[in-house]
């Protein structure tokens, strides 16, 4: 049940009436940023008044005239410059909530419009620890999942692994080649990351030295023309000042800005020679590391040919594969099971393999592939960059499969839309994808590149350990855990013995807080914004995190508690008409008012996939409990029905910050 969408109907009608298309009039209707203003507030005159020609007010008499307003509203107000404002019937408002409160649904509606959708998400690279940044794809994918099925919508999760690319090609050579077998029975997976971290080190010290002359020379270029270009200046200037016409003028400025445009080049030639020469240093100056790197000239090719061979079966590497694989993915699912993440399908890369070769066989006949410097690729309308889906070496390409993924997905599953919750630096290939997607038939599938940021350091850069690695996913989890528990085990010790968690009791609530608060404090964000890392403000029991809205619900529960309340008694009271909500106070009211908003702040966080449209009305709905509980007593309220008013406001108001969090992927605790 939502209100606003009922408004939002009554004066689509009554638009039509006065013959205007409501369209994205409609959008002008809001919730009152001040209850002076009513609940609800329509905006629509003035921009109507200006197109219609007439004084807004009188705009906004007609529009109240034929709008069906008294069996929901009080009657509406005319204001200012021609606002309308809409208070709802206290009556109707606690009608809904004693219907929400006593439903299992909370009173949200399913969607009249299922749509099947298949959420990308997740997706790592199995054969390296998952890293700081794959929290984003992985709860911002779980909780659209979640929010997606609670509407009412088919979903399909289907956790695309990178488990097929050139970074088994890496971890085969180094397997073969630098193996710590003792290191690998102990911890496969840590020992599969070193090797392929040191091999992709070598093969980037290879790939430097062949660079290093071109990067030279490049620099030397870039600095002469530097220094050519400001003599250039100079001797314009100098025209400039002996002769103020505009030609010399204008030439000079000419001249400065080719200097600027040089400069720019120097800089992007330096950063390209500095970095080669750290790739070569990184090794040089290392004996140990020298010494593997000698006599292995041709790594990178030995690399590839390691990659291709797994694509072409051959039998030892995929032996290998297959004995990494597992032990790869036990070790993400440890982090899954952490989090609390599931999947209907797990289609990684390597499933889509057979399927590479006759698409792109296909897609040359159609005529859309084409060769391309020895390559095959896709040439795209208004596009110099054509994608490219086939290397000089006949290996396929991340967007080959990609595109494979997408035949298979349209065919398997008929999706109305597919979703792809991955990094913003991606975003060109899945602009090309999703053009090339047209070749191969999508008809009107939408996709849709869910985009988000990078979680940043307290310098303000990618959030980095002090070796310059991604910051580990399993390292924060565990940092976390146990920074929350050392805050559970401080309140703890201010409370009377008989009360104390048990170290159960303890464990488990410090993982939820512990991982519900990084969570929150990732998903509280505008998904596209980059944001800082912070375990202090995440786990602040004030402001907008889990915590306040954890420690929000187990206060509910407390009082329950305390007071020895019956809840399924309540609940069944008012379900059964033995009892009926009344909305007295202006804080029972207000709370009211946004318990009535949740379906519509789910219904938000679908509009344009962002979470953080959840967590803005847990927040928003966490004070006006606070408000509320200041104001109205509940225990010690003086008539028993006040009494079961306000405690069935507080179980309605547990039950949407328990539903509201489970939705975002973070549980709720009893007790804190
Ligand atoms: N494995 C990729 C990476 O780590 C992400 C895959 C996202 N999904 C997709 N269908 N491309 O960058």
């Amino acid at each position: 049940m939502n209100v606003l969408k009922i408004i939002a109907q009554r004066f689509g009608k009554a638009l039509e009436t006065i013959g205007v298309e409501p369209g994205p009039y409609l959008e002008l209707i809001r919730p009152s940023q001040d209850a002076k203003f009513g609940d609800f507030q329509a905006n629509l005159a003035m921009p109507l008044g200006k197109k219609l020609g007439k004084a807004p007010r009188d705009v906004a008499a007609e529009i109240v005239a034929n709008l069906n307003w008294n069996d929901w509203f009080e009657e509406p107000e005319i204001a200012g410059p021609g606002f309308i404002n809409l208070k709802v019937k206290s009556e109707r408002l606690a009608e809904t909530l004693q219907k929400a409160a006593t439903d299992e649904r909370l009173g949200v509606d399913k969607t009249a419009k299922p749509r099947r959708v298949v959420l990308d998400y997740s997706a790592p690279n199995v054969a390296k620890p998952l890293h700081v940044g794959h929290i984003r794809s992985t709860m911002i994918g779980n909780s659209l999942a979640r929010v997606h099925r609670f509407l009412g919508h088919d979903v399909i999760a289907d956790n695309h692994l990178g488990d097929w690319g050139t970074q088994f090609g890496m971890i085969i050579y180094g397997f073969r080649n630098f193996l710590d077998r003792a290191a690998y029975d102990a911890d496969p997976v840590n020992e599969l990351a070193r090797l392929y971290r040191l091999t992709r080190q070598l093969v980037d010290y290879r790939g430097a030295k062949k660079e290093l002359p071109t990067a030279e020379t490049l620099l030397d270029a870039a600095k002469k023309s530097v220094a050519d270009q400001a003599a250039k200046v100079a001797e314009a200037k100098a025209a400039a000042d002996a002769d103020g016409t505009k030609e010399a003028k204008d030439a000079l400025k000419k001249a400065n800005k080719e200097r600027d445009r040089l400069a720019k080049l120097l800089d992007a030639a330096q950063e390209k020679y500095d970095s080669v020469v750290g790739k070569i240093a990184g090794v040089e100056g290392n004996p140990e590391i020298a010494k593997l790197a000698e006599g292995r000239e041709d790594i990178g090719e030995a690399v590839l040919a390691e990659t291709s061979k797994l694509h072409h079966g051959d039998e030892e590497n995929l032996a290998l594969w297959k004995e990494f694989m597992p032990r790869c993915i036990a070790e993400v699912d440890k982090i899954y099971e952490r989090l609390q993440v599931q999947f209907d399908e797990t289609l990684g890369e390597s499933f889509y393999n057979d399927r590479l070769a006759p698409l792109v066989d296909r897609l040359k006949q159609m005529g859309v592939a084409r060769e391309t410097d020895g390559a095959i690729g896709v040439f795209l309308a208004g596009d110099d960059v054509p994608m490219l889906i086939q290397k000089r070496d006949g290996g396929f390409l991340y967007a080959t499969t990609d595109l494979a993924t997408l035949e298979y997905r349209r065919d398997k599953f008929a999706p109305d839309a597919i979703l792809y919750v991955v990094d913003f630096r991606q975003s060109r290939h899945f602009e090309q994808l999703f053009a090339a997607a047209d070749f191969i038939g999508m008809g009107n599938v939408e996709l849709t590149h869910v985009k988000f940021g990078t979680v940043l350091g307290d310098d303000g850069r990618p959030f980095k350990t002090r070796a310059g690695d991604a910051v580990g996913l399993k390292s924060l989890l565990d940092e976390a855990e146990a920074r929350a528990l050392a805050v559970l085990e401080a309140n703890d010790a201010n409370r009377p013995e008989a009360e104390r968690l048990s170290d159960d009791e303890k464990r488990e609530t410090a993982r939820r807080v512990g991982i519900g608060a990084l969570v929150y404090a990732d998903l509280s964000q505008n998904r596209e914004s980059d944001y800082v890392f912070s375990y202090d403000k995440m786990l602040a029991m004030n402001g907008n995190t889990a915590t306040y809205m954890q420690y929000a619900y187990a206060r509910v529960r407390s009082i329950f508690a305390r007071g020895g309340v019956d809840v399924e008694a309540l609940r069944k009271e008012f379900a059964d008409g033995t009892r009926t909500l009344v909305l007295a106070a202006p804080e029972e009211r207000a709370l009211a008012l946004e318990l009535s908003k949740f379906e519509g702040a789910l219904e938000n966080v679908l509009r344009d996939y962002r979470p953080n449209q959840l967590t803005t009305y847990l927040y928003e709905l966490a004070n006006r409990y606070s408000a509320f509980f200041e104001k109205c007593p509940v225990l010690k309220a003086d008539d028993e029905n006040v009494k079961a008013n306000r405690l069935l406001l507080c179980d309605l108001t547990a039950r949407t910050i328990r539903k509201g969090l489970e939705l975002l992927g973070i549980q709720t605790v009893e007790r804190m």
